[in-house]
């Protein structure tokens, strides 16, 4: 990962302030000096998810923490150079790169121009929708029952049935049809020319989770195929990476803590409309592990919406799977015959869909009634399978005994029939079998050298304006655990800079719990440095201690007696000098 100038990073703090960031997603409520919310990253009710003002996040319950950085990046799924990218974007921020990598720009440019692009072809397809000749859109938006309200929340516009409607209107805003062409917008044939690819279409934009128009569904009002026209992939949009809905759904999922998962755009709509507004569609792809992820940022609960048929049940069991081997949980709601959630909602109304989901199954339960349909041992081998796909492996145990209940097997048969389902595999792929064994579990006993080097570290993280001192007073080797060595010679390094970016994750979790207790007082801090100072000093006199043992002895060997005098002198200083701090 190519390292970014901290004089960015800086930047981007500085325009950013994290309570407002959080908010957008997060109901914040103050508490003292601070804010407060349930937590964004584990499930539950109490708020354990603290901000404070001066620039951290810290949930007591999973410890999750960091900057304002770190909060967008973990909440949209993103790594730290995409979410850094975003945010420059958004903010305005040139992200100037220590070594210039002319791809990167341009890779940069091009995505900049595709938002640019889209945010404009979004309000020219809002204002045709108002404009005489969107009389058709208007029409049918009325025949499907949408509300105003959900047609304004959701953006939705109409692609005017011209093959040159868009391009003109970019053009005229100084984007070229190739730009246009590549961020998706236009198509460009084998002759080379260039026209619009969305003509007399319903738009529905896909908004990014900072609300940018990232891509379009288009749905077909005259009958035409395809049905659905949805944007190819371009600089700003990979398919799998979004869900339809998910900005305008994002509150009430972190707020309830379930999200709604259909498949259709409509449907997305009818239900947010019938007040079902944590409701998110998976957009015409399969749902993908990098969706569940990002639905994983707000909740870790899913209701799956599917049609009751063949397909719509198999669709059901492969996204339960992933869900699950994701860690969250899900539970399967399956649709009567012949309707669709819209269709449902329309004609029966939101209580008729609210009893749905109350009968909605667990999706481990759907799942292993639907693969034990045929014999046990086929229920046994999709566990085994199952298992050896979770994320973490830790989950297994807990999950066994939740088969077995479901199962109606003992916990310790079905161990035994999944320990022979391993050898077999173990056998039939020639290796020695992977599976099932328990991960060595480290032991969290902490040695009496952890214990000091938090104590020094904590002084220096919550201190740094003494990093020079302490280093001349030697607190390199006074450390001794690799932890506290990694995080000292950063701020060693930095001593003036923001460090924040150049931490790992358990990093950033000390600094920002080091930091929780807000400021010391002057007297509390000079008492601290007393102590720091002493202890340092005493591990520089046990250093020269041994030091001179072993100079005594070479010299006392070489028969060099006035050395000899002198170090023996010399010791009973140190002595003296270790014995008065006692
Ligand atoms: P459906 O055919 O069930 O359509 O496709 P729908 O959502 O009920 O649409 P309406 O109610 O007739 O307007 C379900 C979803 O599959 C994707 C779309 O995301 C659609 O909402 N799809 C379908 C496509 O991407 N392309 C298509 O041609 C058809
Ligand atoms: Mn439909």
């Amino acid at each position: 990962m190519a390292k970014f100038d901290s004089g960015v990073i800086a930047a981007i703090k500085s325009r950013l302030d994290i309570v407002e960031l959080v908010r957008r997603y997060v109901d914040l409520k103050r508490a003292g000096g601070r804010w407060m919310a349930p937590c964004p990253f584990h499930q539950e009710t109490k708020p354990s998810f603290t901000v404070h003002p001066d620039g951290y996040f810290y949930c007591f319950g999973c410890r999750a923490s960091g900057d304002v950085i770190d909060f967008y990046c973990q909440i949209n799924g993103l790594d730290f150079r995409e979410g850094l990218t975003q945010l420059a974007e958004e903010l305005g921020v040139e992200l100037a790169t220590v070594k210039p990598d002319p791809e990167a720009d341009a890779r940069r440019r091009a995505r900049s121009d595709s938002i640019k692009m889209h945010s404009l072809a979004g309000e020219f397809f809002r204002a045709n929708l108002d404009a005489p000749s969107g009389k058709i859109a208007r029409d049918y938006i009325v025949s499907r029952g949408l509300s105003p309200e959900v047609v304004s929340a959701f953006g939705l516009g109409y692609s005017l049935d011209d093959w040159h409607a868009l391009e003109k209107h970019l053009r005229a805003r100084g984007f070229a049809p190739d730009r246009a062409a590549a961020a998706g917008l236009l198509v460009k044939n084998e002759r080379g020319n260039v026209y619009d690819r969305f003509r007399g279409r319903l738009m529905f934009p896909i908004h990014n989770l900072s609300g940018q128009v990232i891509a379009f569904g288009a749905r077909t009002l005259t009958g035409n195929d395809p049905k659905y026209l949805n944007s190819s992939e371009s600089p700003i949009y990979v398919k799998g990476d979004h869900l339809y809905g998910l900005f305008q759904a994002r509150r009430t999922i972190a707020h309830k803590k379930t999200a709604l998962l259909t498949e259709g755009y409509t449907d997305v709509l009818s239900l947010h409309q019938y007040g079902f507004t944590n409701a998110c569609g998976v957009l015409g792809t399969a749902l993908t592990p990098h969706q569940v992820r990002r639905l994983g940022g707000f909740c870790s609960d899913l209701y799956l919406v599917f049609d009751g048929d063949g397909a719509g049940r198999k669709a059901a069991l492969r996204s339960s799977e992933m869900i699950l081997e994701q860690g969250l949980k899900c539970r399967v709601v399956l649709l009567p015959d012949g309707e669709d959630v819209d269709s449902l909602l329309q004609t029966q109304g939101a209580d008729a869909f609210a009893q749905l989901m109350e009968s909605a199954e667990d999706g481990l339960k759907f799942c292993l009634r639907t693969v034990g349909r045929t014999s046990t041992r086929e229920m046994v081998d999709w566990v085994h399978k199952f298992l050896s796909g979770l994320k973490n492996p830790e989950w297994k145990s807990s999950l066994i005994s939740e088969v077995a209940l479901n199962i109606g097997l003992n916990e310790q048969d079905l161990r035994k029939r999944l320990q022979a389902s391993t050898r077999e595999a173990a056998a039939a792929s020639g290796g020695a079998g992977s599976g099932g064994g328990n991960q060595p579990r480290r032991t969290a006993q902490s040695t009496r050298g952890e214990k000091l080097d938090r104590q020094l570290m904590r002084f220096a993280v919550r201190n740094p304006r003494f990093v020079r001192e302490l280093e001349s007073r030697g607190m390199g080797e006074a450390l001794s655990t690799p932890f506290a060595n990694g995080l000292w010679g950063k701020m060693v390094t930095q001593p003036d800079a923001d460090i924040f970016a150049l931490l790992t994750e358990p990093e950033k979790r000390y600094w920002v719990e080091c930091n929780l207790d807000g400021p010391d007082s002057e007297e509390q801090v000079d008492k601290e440095w007393c102590d720091v100072c002493e202890h340092l000093s005493r591990v520089q006199l046990n250093c020269q201690k041994r030091f001179t043992i072993d100079a005594l002895r070479r010299a006392q060997m070489n028969g060099d007696h006035a050395e000899v005098q002198r170090l023996l002198q010399l010791q009973q200083e140190i002595l003296g000098r270790l014995d008065e701090q006692h």
